[in-house]
């Protein structure tokens, strides 16, 4: 499965969003998570991310595997604000913006710069 890092955190481009052909890219507040069953490992949201902040899920390093695991934290555990999981909804532009993060993605200093 592919993954989005830290890099997107404040940036959300979204450029991935409108390249990916399963619509599986959702959107939180400060980033947005790609849904590691709905996935299908395509690799187009990689190439066209402008800060590199997505990727294969054997070309992460430590931090990048944490938010392998925060990918399945934002889909299946609730979350501050939002009491419910949301599972697989099966297209993120139905669903629309999530509004909320995970813990690890609202605990993370903004970047600097
Ligand atoms: Fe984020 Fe890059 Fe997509 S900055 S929103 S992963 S294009
Ligand atoms: Fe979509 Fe990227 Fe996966 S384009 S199918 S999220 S590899």
């Amino acid at each position: 499965v592919y993954v989005i890092t830290a890099a997107c955190l404040d940036v959300t481009d979204r450029s991935c969003v409108d390249e990916c052909p399963v619509d599986c890219v959702y959107e939180g507040r400060r980033k947005l998570y790609i849904h590691p069953e709905e996935c299908i490992d395509c690799g187009a949201c990689a190439r066209v991310c402008p800060v590199d902040a997505i990727v294969w899920e054997r070309d992460l390093d430590g931090d990048g595997h944490a938010h392998l695991g925060d990918a399945h934290a934002f889909f299946y555990r609730p979350l501050s604000g939002r009491p419910k999981p949301i599972g697989a909804p099966g297209g993120a532009g139905m669903l629309g913006p999530v509004g909320v993060d995970t813990d690890l993605v609202t605990a993370a200093r903004p970047a600097v710069g």
